[in-house]
């Protein structure tokens, strides 16, 4: 048993070594995968339960999904080893997700002599994962807006382990049926449901039925995201195109992420509107936006994956054909297409507080055409908050400062143009 993990681990490290495409092997394949990838009949891991091969659900997942020993952004992996991210460099990973070495990285500087302490833990989600150093959430008992306590945050919270939820044809969604044959994430056709099988719902997420600590899920959100989807945005975006739900076993992204934070997304709360129609205005800023003092942009060309959106269709094809990252399609937002939580927050976790894309503690994302750093000039603070300007660029996945006005404000402008 033991040895048959060893082999699987070093084959799928091999495989990563040598940049093949996520489709081309595979693991979970859009279901439940190899049973000894997670467990073990007699080898488990001590002290832990459900004969999992880490101590706790979480670190069962991070034994594949962490790899010490990593350079840069390693296909899967979503979390960077300690050793990977020495202080003063960022964590590695640049999924849409987000890597959660983020919550690892705490910062340490002085505001008008006021020390701040900017802990990891602000970052995102603390997954529990006790073989990998991540630890409950310090500051959240629960999850604001709702009961889920953070505590019992996993992977699996989140995430089927089993991957049953499969979309069938037709775009339903069930736990039973025709047989899963692949991941439905990806834009390839082999990647939908046809005569000979179903696929996984995006990413295996959670649905209909799914119970965890109090919590049942309604249903899973639609996306389709490109098999190249680790990668720098130094050059090109990784878009994720993300779906409404209008078939059954589908929930708007919102809702979704609602099921444990209900009063973040409830009309009526005084928070920000989500999963609704952006409607014209919207629509335009957003398609004239380029940077703070510029709105030449024009709509076809104006997507920004720090700022994504909803298209208004479930139609799994459609969002395929939108899901690049060559930036073939960067059309923003129709009024119909709705915003949503991933407009402003990654899944997993981002360089910034509350798992946001852009930093949104300080007016200036960039200052006098610089990230800001403690290492540039002038450096000022409480816009550096601690970091070198290298890691403030690679909490942005890269981009070259120049996609930034020279005093780059807030995104929230994007939509808004306030600036
Ligand atoms: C990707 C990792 C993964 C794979 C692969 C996997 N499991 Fe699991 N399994 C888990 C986790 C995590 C739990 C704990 C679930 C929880 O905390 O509720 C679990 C729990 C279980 C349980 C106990 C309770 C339950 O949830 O039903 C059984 C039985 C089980 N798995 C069987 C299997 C079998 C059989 C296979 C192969 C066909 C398999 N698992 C493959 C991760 C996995
Ligand atoms: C034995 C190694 C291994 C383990 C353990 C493992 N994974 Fe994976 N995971 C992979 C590989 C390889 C891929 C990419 C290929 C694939 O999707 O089959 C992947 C892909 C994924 C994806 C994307 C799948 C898609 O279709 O979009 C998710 C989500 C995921 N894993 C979650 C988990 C969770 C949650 C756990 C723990 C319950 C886990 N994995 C445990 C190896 C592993
Ligand atoms: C709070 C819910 C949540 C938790 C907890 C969570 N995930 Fe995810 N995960 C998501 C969502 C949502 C996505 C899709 C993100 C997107 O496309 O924007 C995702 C995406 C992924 C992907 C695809 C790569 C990426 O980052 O986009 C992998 C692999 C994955 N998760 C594995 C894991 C593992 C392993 C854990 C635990 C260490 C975990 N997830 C914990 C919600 C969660
Ligand atoms: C299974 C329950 C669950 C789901 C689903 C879930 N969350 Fe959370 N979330 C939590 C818990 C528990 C916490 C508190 C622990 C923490 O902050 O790490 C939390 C905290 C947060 C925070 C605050 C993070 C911080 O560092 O202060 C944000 C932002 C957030 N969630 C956004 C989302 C978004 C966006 C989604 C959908 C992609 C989502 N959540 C889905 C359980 C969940
Ligand atoms: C328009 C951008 C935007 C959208 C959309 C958005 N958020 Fe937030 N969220 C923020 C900002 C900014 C913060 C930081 C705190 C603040 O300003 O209220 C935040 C904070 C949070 C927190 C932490 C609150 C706390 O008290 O610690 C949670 C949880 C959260 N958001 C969840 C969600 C969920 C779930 C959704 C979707 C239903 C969502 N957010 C949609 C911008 C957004
Ligand atoms: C992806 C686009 C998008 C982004 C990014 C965005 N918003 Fe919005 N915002 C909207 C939409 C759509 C509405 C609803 C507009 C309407 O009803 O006319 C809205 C409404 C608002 C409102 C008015 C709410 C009300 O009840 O009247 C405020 C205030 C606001 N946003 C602030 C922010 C802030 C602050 C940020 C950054 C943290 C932000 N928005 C980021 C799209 C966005």
């Amino acid at each position: 048993m033991k040895v048959a993990k060893v082999t699987l681990l070093a084959v799928l490290a091999a495989l990563v070594a040598v940049g093949v495409a996520t489709t081309a092997y595979s693991f979970h394949s859009g279901g439940v995968a190899e049973c000894g990838g997670c467990h073990s009949m007699h080898s488990p891991a001590a002290g832990g339960t459900f004969l999992l091969v880490g101590t706790d659900q979480s670190s069962a997942c991070l034994t594949c999904h962490e790899h010490a020993g990593d350079t840069g952004p390693a296909s899967y992996h979503i979390s960077t080893a300690p050793g990977d991210m020495p202080a003063g460099t960022a964590p590695l990973q640049r999924t849409p997700g987000g890597d959660f070495g983020w919550l690892k990285k705490d910062y340490t500087f002085v505001v008008r002599g006021t020390t701040i302490n900017e802990d990891g833990d602000t970052h995102g989600h603390n997954i529990i994962a006790a073989d990998f150093g991540y630890a409950v959430d310090g500051v959240n008992a629960a999850a604001p807006g709702g009961t889920f306590p953070s505590a019992q945050l996993a992977c699996n919270s989140c995430h089927d382990p089993h991957g049953k939820y499969r979309r069938l044809v037709g775009g339903t969604v069930a736990t039973t049926g025709a047989p899963i044959k692949a991941s439905g994430s990806y834009t390839a056709a082999t990647n939908e449901p046809d005569g000979t099988g179903a696929v996984g719902v995006y990413r295996l997420l959670a649905g209909a039925g799914y119970t965890k600590d109090g919590i049942t899920f309604t249903g899973v959100p639609a996306a389709k995201v490109p098999s190249s989807y680790n990668r720098t945005e130094a050059a090109t975006q990784t878009r994720v195109a993300y779906g409404v739900a209008t078939t059954g076993g589908h929930n708007a992204w919102g809702t979704w992420c609602g099921t444990c934070h209900t009063g973040m997304h409830s009309s009526g709360n005084y928070v920000h509107p989500i999963d609704q129609g952006v409607g014209s205005s919207i629509a335009t800023i957003y398609g004239q936006y380029v940077k703070s003092g510029d709105m030449t942009g024009v709509a076809a060309s104006s997507f920004s994956s720090l700022t994504p959106f909803s298209t208004n269709s479930s139609d799994y094809t459609v969002l395929a054909g939108l899901a690049q990252n060559n930036d073939s399609q960067l059309g923003g937002p129709a009024t119909s297409d709705q915003v949503n939580c991933m407009s402003c927050h990654r899944a997993h976790a981002s360089g910034w507080e509350f798992g946001l894309r852009w930093n949104m503690e300080g007016e200036f994302m960039t200052y006098n055409s610089l990230f800001p750093g403690t290492d540039t000039t002038p450096t000022v603070p409480q816009f550096a908050r601690g970091r070198l300007g290298a890691e403030t660029q690679a909490a942005y996945y890269d981009r070259p400062v120049t996609k930034f006005a020279s005093y780059q404000r807030v995104l929230c402008n994007k939509c808004h143009a306030q600036d």
